[in-house]
């Protein structure tokens, strides 16, 4: 028996009309990489039809995109990184974004049909990708004749879902600085970003990128103006019960010791699925109702929690994040990010759509 990742096709839907009521006139580049985080990436884009673009990382993302007969505009955060690949993008409506100079060579080199559309990319302080001392002027003047106007300007923010973020406000204004004088399309803000800045900066905002708040998880802890809704929920079938007596040890290791006498359910997923071995003796899971803790190790395709004295049958399907588990607070407990677990899901897992 698998775990399942149930994916919400509707909440999808709903959650990006959301940000379209918030965001009100931006364009919406909605982020699908990684495999749609971790949702399917073919199913989310056709959930997320109304998006004007989708952006993804490497151009193999936006290759499989096309061939799947996906036909809305592709952004290419990663851009290209030889000259087949930038001919590649000018053939096939895939927007790259230009963030180093080693691009700019091969844009000059490559021989394009018709100018393409692109984006270039600025570092204002994440200090990952994108242009640092370039001056946009000159920038242009390299590529001018290869691009199809409006350009794009873009910047990352690095602690926008920070609680105290006292940084964005200077990438801003780094940015304002950068784009004076150009009628180039802007985009600055990630979720978060749209959560705390697109009401004071909306003329930074012709494009938006949204990709977590998609999926219905908010960035940010205190928010409560946006009404989003979990797009995914992980569940595992019970493959077992036992009783098991006071004194006892479950898993491996020992980890935990039983208080009392209780009855525990063995489920069918494990760290080989992606879930991760950190939330042993931490987590928990969610069936009718009750919430039952995780006791012991999580081994590659099991995991124990203690049910007490309620009945759960096996095969019965028992969530361990999703509408009664915020996947943010499961997270939090394991100092890391809602990312990182969609993301981190195995192919063992089936993917149900709803
Ligand atoms: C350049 C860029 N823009 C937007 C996003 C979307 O960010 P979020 O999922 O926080 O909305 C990402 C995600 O990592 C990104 O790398």
């Amino acid at each position: 028996m698998n775990g399942n990742i149930i994916v919400n096709k509707k909440n999808l839907i709903h959650n990006l009309s959301e940000i379209k009521k918030y965001t009100k006139k931006s364009k919406i580049m909605s982020v699908i990489k990684s495999n749609g985080y971790g949702h399917g990436i073919l199913e989310v884009a056709a959930a997320l039809k109304d998006s004007d673009a989708f952006a993804v990382a490497t151009i193999k993302e936006a290759a499989y995109l096309r061939k799947c007969n996906i036909e809305k505009e592709i952004v290419c955060l990663q851009g290209f990184s030889n000259i087949e690949e930038c001919v590649y993008c000018s053939q096939s409506n895939i927007r790259p974004v230009i963030h180093s100079l080693k691009q700019v060579n091969i844009i000059e080199e490559a021989k394009l049909k018709k100018p393409m559309k692109v984006w270039i990319k600025f570092d204002t302080g994440m200090n990952r990708l994108g242009f640092k001392e370039m001056n946009l002027e000159k920038l242009m003047n390299k590529i001018e004749n290869k691009i199809q106007p409006p350009v794009g300007i873009m910047t990352h923010l690095a602690c926008a879902d920070e609680e105290n973020d006292d940084f964005s406000q200077k990438q801003i204004e780094l940015f304002k600085n950068i784009i004076k004088n150009t009628e180039a399309e802007l985009s600055i803000f990630n979720s978060a970003g749209i959560i705390k800045y697109i009401e004071e900066y909306h003329d930074l905002g012709d494009w938006v990128r949204p990709g977590l708040m998609l999926y219905g998880v908010n960035p940010c802890s205190n928010d409560k103006s946006l009404n989003i809704k979990p797009a995914m929920s992980l569940t595992a079938p019970v493959i077992s019960t036992k009783k098991c007596k006071k004194g006892e040890r479950i898993g491996y290791g020992h980890t935990y010791e039983f208080i009392k006498d209780t009855t525990i359910a063995s489920l069918g997923i494990g760290y080989g699925d992606g879930f991760p071995r950190e939330l042993s003796n931490v987590g928990k899971v969610f069936f009718e109702d009750n919430f039952f803790n995780i006791i012991g190790r999580v081994s590659m395709d099991i995991l124990m929690v203690d049910i007490g004295d309620n009945k759960v049958d096996i095969g019965a399907n028992v969530e361990l994040w999703g509408d009664n588990i915020n996947i943010k607070e499961v997270s939090d407990l394991i100092n890391t990010i809602p990312y990182e677990l969609m993301c981190g899901l195995g192919e063992r897992l089936q993917r149900k759509y709803i």
